[in-house]
């Protein structure tokens, strides 16, 4: 167990070792046991965390101002809209000055080949941790809530297979951030992921052979299919959704083209009964219902959506009582 995280960033899993991964988890079933017997933890009393988004959220937002006020502190909203980094204020300045009145700063910037690197320059000029939201590369509480889910449902990980399935979606072209925390962080667990999508739809080669180093020096495995069917069968884990073709086109107009190709891959009753009997539906969400999902499976028995959301909450307290206390 690592007893001194303070100062750390978190903008991906893949920088923490994984035994300061495995103290995050620790924290985090700790505080949600302390939250469901009612013992208080003002572990950050006094302590103010930025959350700066550039891109809409629910769960995020959410989870973290309710975190932090659970820790004794608070959390402050700042939309880049509705500040003056809209007319020209620099990361530097962002990092340097709201580093000199908060104990901590997460940051949401997901635009295509600029939010990755916004965040780490808010970072290089911050005194305090900078954590991210969410950018276009990763999504690393969402990939630490869904390993601690994991765990929940299906104990050890080692060993569990889980489709990381692309599904069709009509809102957006979305990052591809939440699958890559997850094969990024699920490989480092010794888990056997498979990772399933229309070729249009491929990850960044960077974090696949990354992926693929984590799963030889952990016992893992990572294996790229095309047929959502095949990913699905006797899976322990299934987590199908959309993400955006970013490296095929960044043109809205094509990527809604080449999806509409792909209508069928639904994740519905048929493809649920591939998975073994006691597999588990996973999202991240917001979910496409009816083109992603059907109601039938994510209201449905096997799924463990709202748990999952719930314990965001809980590795995001992990992370900001062990990095900001
Ligand atoms: N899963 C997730 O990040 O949800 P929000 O976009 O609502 O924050």
């Amino acid at each position: 167990m690592q007893t001194d995280l303070r100062g750390r960033d978190m903008i991906t899993t893949q920088e923490w070792a994984k035994d300061e991964i495995e103290t995050v988890l620790d924290v985090a079933f700790e505080l949600k046991r302390e939250r469901a017997t009612g013992q208080a933890h003002p572990l950050l009393r006094d302590k103010v965390l930025a959350m700066l988004f550039f891109f809409s959220s629910t769960r995020t937002r959410a989870s973290f101002e309710a975190g932090m006020a659970q820790l004794g502190g608070h959390a402050a909203f700042i939309e880049s809209e509705t500040t003056q980094i809209a007319h020209g204020d620099t990361p530097k300045e962002i990092g340097d000055i709201l580093g000199r009145y908060f104990d901590g700063m997460a940051i949401r910037q997901c635009d295509w080949e600029v939010g990755n690197q916004y965040i780490r320059d808010v970072a290089r000029a911050s005194r305090v941790p900078v954590l991210n939201m969410q950018c276009e590369v990763y999504h690393p509480f969402q990939a630490l809530a869904d390993l601690m889910t994991i765990m929940e449902k299906k104990g050890e990980p080692r060993g569990k297979t889980i489709a990381v399935s692309w599904a069709c979606a009509a809102s957006y072209q979305k990052p591809l951030s939440v699958p890559q925390s997850l094969i990024l962080l699920l490989t480092r667990f010794g888990m056997n992921v498979r990772l399933v999508h229309p070729p249009e739809y491929r990850l960044m080669g960077e974090v696949l052979d990354r992926a693929q180093e984590n799963a030889r020096a952990h016992g893992g495995t990572l294996e790229i299919l095309d047929d959502m069917d095949s990913g699905f069968q006797d899976a322990d884990i299934v987590y199908p959704k959309s993400w955006g073709s970013w490296l095929t086109t960044e043109n809205v107009d094509e990527s809604a083209a080449i999806g509409r190709k792909y209508d069928d891959w639904i994740c519905d009753e048929r493809r649920m009964a591939l998975a073994r009997e006691d597999a588990v539906y996973m999202h991240c969400l917001p979910a496409d219902r009816g083109i992603e999902v059907t109601d039938a499976v994510i209201d449905g028995p096997q799924s463990v959506a709202y748990d999952e959301a719930e314990n965001r909450m809980h590795v995001q307290k992990a992370v900001m009582a062990l990095t900001m206390r």
